[in-house]
């Protein structure tokens, strides 16, 4: 479904990425494993559209998203949770859930039916709705950019760094609803980061390794 094909990308000339080739199939899961620096978040922003390929291509569905501006890729299904969660702090989680869907112009009841889909998967948000998502604890706040993501993400979730910043309970819960949340959507494609591979691999088929932006390994079902 999504394929980087030897992807380089610089910035201020220096070159981070190098020749990234990555895969996500429909319905995979797939870990993003690498330190500080690694080029974990550069992959996400040049997926995204955030900065432009200097080398290589990215497709989806077998097309080239170059074609494709920033703001017309979550249209395709592409669901995104940058590592700062951005949410708006003023406005309550169920607004910041709205505006993604208003920005893509989806008819009202197409809007509501992808709120509820968000609820029905992740319930512990549908209780916070009403709270000002700047009243939220960082563990709430995680879920819901990861709720907001979910919006517009009904074919790929690109989470980045998910884990970061959570005490190791906290770290655990939500792992947990990662792990329900891809039991429950069979056909929803995962691309998420970390630095500790040990936190993604209860969900993912694969942990992709990379070091200073270049694919140093591809481990298949980790732990079998
Ligand atoms: N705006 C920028 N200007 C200059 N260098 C940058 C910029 N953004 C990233 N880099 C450099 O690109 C490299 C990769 O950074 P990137 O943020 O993709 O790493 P990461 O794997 O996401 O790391 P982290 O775990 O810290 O989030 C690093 O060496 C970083 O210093
Ligand atoms: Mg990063």
């Amino acid at each position: 479904m999504l394929s980087l094909e030897e992807v380089e990308v610089a910035i201020q000339g220096a070159k981070i990425l190098r020749g990234v080739t990555l895969r996500v199939p429909e319905g995979g899961r797939i870990g993003l494993v690498g330190r500080n620096g690694a080029g974990k978040t550069t992959t996400f922003r040049a997926i995204m559209g955030l900065l432009p390929l200097e080398r290589g291509g990215i497709l989806f569905d077998g097309a080239s998203l170059a074609r494709w501006p920033a703001h017309r890729r979550v249209a395709l299904g592409i669901g995104y949770a940058p590592e700062d969660r951005r949410l708006f702090p003023n406005l309550t989680v169920e607004e910041n859930l709205r505006l993604p869907a208003e920005a893509l112009g989806l008819a009202p009841a197409e809007r509501q039916r992808r709120l509820e889909r968000v609820w029905d998967l992740l319930p512990e948000l549908r209780e916070l709705r009403d709270r000002r998502a700047g009243a939220l604890s960082g563990g709430q706040g995680k879920i819901a950019a990861l709720g907001r993501a979910l919006v517009t993400g009904t074919r790929l979730l690109l989470l980045d760094e998910p884990f970061q910043g959570l005490a190791p309970a906290l770290a655990r819960r939500y792992g947990e609803i990662l792990a329900r949340l891809v039991a429950r959507e069979r056909g929803l494609a995962l691309l998420v980061s970390e630095s500790n591979p040990e936190l993604v691999a209860p969900f993912v088929d694969a942990v992709v390794t990379i070091e200073r932006g270049e694919i140093a390994a591809v481990t298949r079902k980790p732990g079998l």
